[in-house]
Formats: C-alpha cells, structure tokens, sequence
C-alpha cells in the first residue's frame, strides 16, 4: 500500500474535481461524503475558488435573523450566522425586553504599524518623524484615491520608542472599508521614506487589530416593571463577578461575542479581527474586564452599556462578493460601515444581557437542553415531524442520549 502523503506538489494549480479526488482518497471519503463536497449551495463554486486558495467545497451554516430590535428608534431585522443554538433567541429576546438601543460610534480610524529597528537615537527620530509629518501622510495619501474621494485618507503619523525599537503608527480614516488593505498599503509605501529619515531598517509594516480609535456604543435600559426588581439584583450580582474575575469575565464577553461575530459572519466580515480586537480593548490600559456595564438608573430600572473596537466594513471583501452576505447587509438596510458596527454593539449587549438574565436566574440549561434533544433525535436517525417529537420525549424523561433516542424510534416503551 502507497504511503500517505500531505505534500501535494502543485495541489492549488489542480482543478477542483482533481483536489476532491485527492482528498477523498487521502481521508477514505465514502461516495456520499464527496458527493456532499461537490455541494456548494448559494457561494457558488467559482466564487469559492475566489475567495481562498485550494478550495475543496463550500461550508454552510444556519442564518437566523433576530427579531424585536430597534437601533436609535429603527426597527431592525438582524441577520445572525453561527452554529450554536439559542443565541439568535437570546438576542431576539432581549431587544424584545428591552425599551430599544441607543447607538453611536467614533469615526473609522484604523492604526497601520511600523516596526523600525537599527535607529541610533530613538529620541531624535521621533522628532524628526514628526516634522516629516505632512511629507509621510502625503506619500501615503497617494496609495488609495478611491478612499481619500469618499472623504478617508491617513490623518496622522505618531511614533514611540520601546525596547530598543521605534514604532511608528500610521492613522487612517478607512469610511466605509474594513481597512486592512489600504492601511497596509499605506505602511509599506511610507517605510521607505521612514528609513531615509530614521537611518534604520523598517520590519513590520501591519496594521493593529486593537483598533482603540474605532468604537462602537450601545446603551439600552430594560424596565424593573418588564422583567422584574429580583432579575435586575440577579443580573447585577452576575455582572459584578464578570468585573471582579478575568475567569468569568472571558466567558461574560464570550457571550457578547456570540452576537458580534454572529452579525461579522453573515456580513461577511473578518471576525477573527473583531475578536482580537475586542478582548484585547477588553484588558487595555486596565485588568481584563467585560466589555459592557450594567447599573441601576433613578427609576431602578437596569441599564446595560457596551463600548467595543469593531473593524468592519460594508465595501469590499467578502462583504461584496459573497452573495449571501450582500443581502445580510441588505437586509440590515445599513448606509455604511459605522451603522453596521452600532448594530453589532446592540446585539452584543443584548446577548450578554440575556445570557446573564438566564444565568442568574432560571440556568440556561433548560433552554439549551431542549435544542440539544434536537440534536440527539437528528443524530439517532429522526427525521421531518419526527424529531420535535422524538426530542419532546427524550426531554420529558430527562433522558437525552442517542441510544434511548433510537430506542424511541424503534418503538421501544421506557423501561419502567
Ligand atoms: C455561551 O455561548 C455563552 C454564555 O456562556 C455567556 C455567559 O456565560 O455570559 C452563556
């Protein structure tokens, strides 16, 4: 038998037909487990080669769209993409409890980073830097007319000396584009100059997920008379553990993130950015604390905030050129990239404030227990009206595993 082998000289230059093969040989794929790789659904398989290199199959996940939730007086219909039950439920939940979100947003400034290294005296570059200023923003003004035409373009040039390094932080208005291209773009075009400057060899030339100059706000309030005084002292002792633990407030913003990221996916967005940036900002200048804040108002109702970097865009990406993630922004009917954000900020806090209503009071075990015998029921082999029935009985004898699950559906009584 031939040895197994991962290094396939040439793979991405193969046709797609020839990559499945291999792959199927490779992993002992059955006949029906590569038909299902031919399956590329809504992404299409020319738009899937694309978008990433040696493309093998398209991958599907669930859209939900979260209902009840009105942004700055809007009624809003969200579009959520993501593989874990409840969360568009929570949210949809939430904004219905809720008296609505109040939004807003800094303007879209990006940071583009340049890490220069053999610089003699740091303290004089750092000078020198600055009354190159204008020079530096002009060269770097020139990569990218389409942004500077929509009213974006570098705004700043600021530099500091650490460990020996100097690093230079480009800061760029990057309107309605997620950011990542020009600004890096922007870094390697100016380097040069920076090292005619400085005298030394420019390394890095990337920009900062930390995006601290561009936040997203939310703040809704929910009534002591919609949800009760005991919920609101149940939520607030959640929220103050999340504060006063890094252990309960990663999980705190995990639940946060379900939303954001949701909303980043359907969209179309780089989530894997929003995600570094916010638990990042989550520790900046201070211990790793919850990205939002819950208090009492005069009236005793509760009022959560959150404040959080989001780095994304409604022009360019995948946001343009993955159908379905054009009509998610279609749907959200946003004008542009800082709505999207606000939006995302609102989902974020109202999925926090859910999971921590439930947490504190009922557990959210009950509700998730009931789309795990779902699960259990599609995993034992039910299909079509069956599974809401196979499920309800699994739960009602609180016992949901899989055996007992085809013992359902093989007609089995409970044992007694
Ligand atoms: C699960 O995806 C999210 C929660 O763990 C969030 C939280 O604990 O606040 C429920």
């Amino acid at each position: 038998m031939q040895r197994k082998d991962s290094r396939i000289s040439g793979f991405y230059e193969k046709a797609i037909e020839e990559r499945q093969e291999i792959v199927k040989e490779f992993a002992g794929l059955s006949e029906e487990e590569a038909a299902q790789l031919k399956n590329f659904g809504a992404l299409g398989k020319e738009r899937a080669q694309q978008m990433i290199e040696n493309v093998v199959a398209g991958f599907e996940l669930p859209m939900g769209i979260a209902t009840n939730f009105y942004i700055n007086g809007e009624p809003k219909l969200i579009p959520m993409v993501l593989e874990e039950p409840s969360v568009v439920a929570a949210a949809s939940n939430a904004a219905k409890l809720s008296e609505g979100f109040e939004t807003s947003s800094s303007e879209p400034i990006m940071i583009g980073q340049i890490q220069m290294v053999k610089v003699k005296n740091a303290g004089k570059a750092v000078k020198a830097i600055k009354k190159k200023e204008k020079e530096l923003i002009e060269k770097a003004m020139a990569v990218d007319s389409t942004l500077v035409k929509f009213g974006g373009g570098p705004r700043k040039i600021e530099a500091r000396a650490i460990k020996g390094m100097l690093i230079v932080h480009l800061l760029v208005d990057v309107r309605d584009a997620m950011g990542a291209n020009a600004v890096n773009t922007m870094c390697e075009r100016i380097s040069p100059v920076l090292e005619e400057i400085t005298g030394g060899k420019a390394r890095l030339r990337i920009l900062s997920n930390l995006a601290v100059h561009r936040t997203a706000k939310a703040k809704a309030v929910w009534k002591k008379e919609k949800i009760g005084g005991e919920a609101i002292e149940a939520i607030l002792d959640a929220y103050k553990f999340a504060a006063a633990d890094q252990f309960r407030a990663t999980t705190h913003n995990k639940g946060i993130m379900n939303g954001v990221d949701a909303v980043a996916i359907a969209t179309g967005n780089d989530f894997r950015a929003v995600e570094a940036g916010a638990h990042s900002f989550a520790a900046y200048k201070k211990k790793y604390s919850p990205l939002t804040k819950f208090y009492k108002n005069k009236s005793g109702d509760l009022v959560g905030e959150i404040e959080l970097p989001l780095a994304v865009g409604t022009v360019g990406g995948a946001t343009k050129t993955h159908p379905t993630a054009k009509i998610a922004v279609k749907i959200l009917g946003v004008k542009g990239a800082q709505e999207l954000a606000e939006i995302m900020a609102a989902v974020g806090l109202a999925n926090n404030f859910a999971a921590m209503r439930a947490l504190a009071t009922e557990g959210i075990q009950r509700g998730h227990m009931k789309l795990h015998a779902k699960n259990i029921a599609i995993q034992a082999g039910a299909e079509g009206t069956r599974v809401e029935e196979i499920a309800k009985q699994l739960a009602e004898e609180k016992n949901i595993n899989v055996g007992r699950a085809k013992e359902i559906i093989e007609g089995k009584k409970t044992k007694s």
